[in-house]
């Protein structure tokens, strides 16, 4: 992305989003919403599957990786897989759920494919880069923008970058029938947002759609999803 990574940079697009405050989503936060929840996050996000399938295995960077069904998926197709979450709690049900999901229904193995990382993706950086960089409905403390530019840096030249998130539209909050299934507002974007950050000198855009996305409670969200190769 054209931001400078780990800036901080509060570009949001046309929206002012001054007036919200993300510091709710620190630690504690994280730690409460896995505490709180059932584990229902096992299953491959169906853009990872889709957007990925195709793409030859190599490292991979999962930032925010919750219960871990992503980097599993991966790892199961011979992705090597750095997946780092802020929640101690989310990390100890990836832990638990074990092995790598091979598609036939059996955890096998993790061999040492996926590395899982406790940390705080706003100060944290790894020191590599990697043939594949996503992030799911991932919404830290800084600003969304400003975060997928952070990660966006550490995609290697020929590698690529996904990103799934929660869709902005006009009216914001309400993309849900219910105010529960509402993604917070500072952490909605559009897929303008982000592709526009995509300088095309270094960045080429091959995703950029948007989804309908069924939610607990009979609602719908929609999703964002953009995937770029890093020109070498
Ligand atoms: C909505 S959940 C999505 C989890 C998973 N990617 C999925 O799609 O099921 C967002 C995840 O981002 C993690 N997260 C939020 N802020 C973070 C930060 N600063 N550093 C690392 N992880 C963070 C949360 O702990 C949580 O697991």
């Amino acid at each position: 992305m054209s931001g400078a990574p780990g800036s901080g940079d509060t570009d949001s697009g046309d929206r002012d989003l001054s007036e919200f405050d993300s510091s709710e989503f620190d630690r504690a936060y994280w730690e409460q919403h896995w505490q709180g929840s059932q584990g229902e996050a096992s299953a491959p996000n169906p853009h990872l599957v889709r957007e990925v399938g195709g793409l030859t295995p190599g490292t991979a960077l999962d930032a925010g990786c919750g219960e871990g069904g992503e980097a599993r998926w991966l790892a199961g197709r011979g992705w090597h897989v750095t997946a780092v979450d802020i929640s101690r709690e989310a990390l100890a049900r990836a832990a638990a759920l074990g092995g790598v999901d091979d598609g036939d229904g059996d955890a096998g193995d993790a061999g040492g494919r996926v590395h899982w990382v406790e940390a705080d993706l706003t100060t944290w950086a790894p020191d590599r880069q990697y043939d594949l960089v996503t992030t799911h409905y991932a919404h830290p403390t800084m600003p969304q923008l400003g975060f997928y530019d952070r990660v966006a840096a550490w995609v290697a030249p020929g590698g690529s970058l996904l990103v799934v998130g929660h869709l902005h539209r006009e009216g914001g909050h309400g993309h849900g029938t219910t105010s529960t299934d509402d993604p917070p507002e500072h952490a909605t974007v559009t897929l303008a947002d982000i592709t526009e950050r995509l300088d095309p000198g270094e960045w080429d855009v091959q995703t950029a759609s948007e989804h309908p996305r069924s939610a607990a409670h009979g609602s719908t969200l929609h999703d964002v999803v953009v995937r770029a190769r890093r020109r070498d």
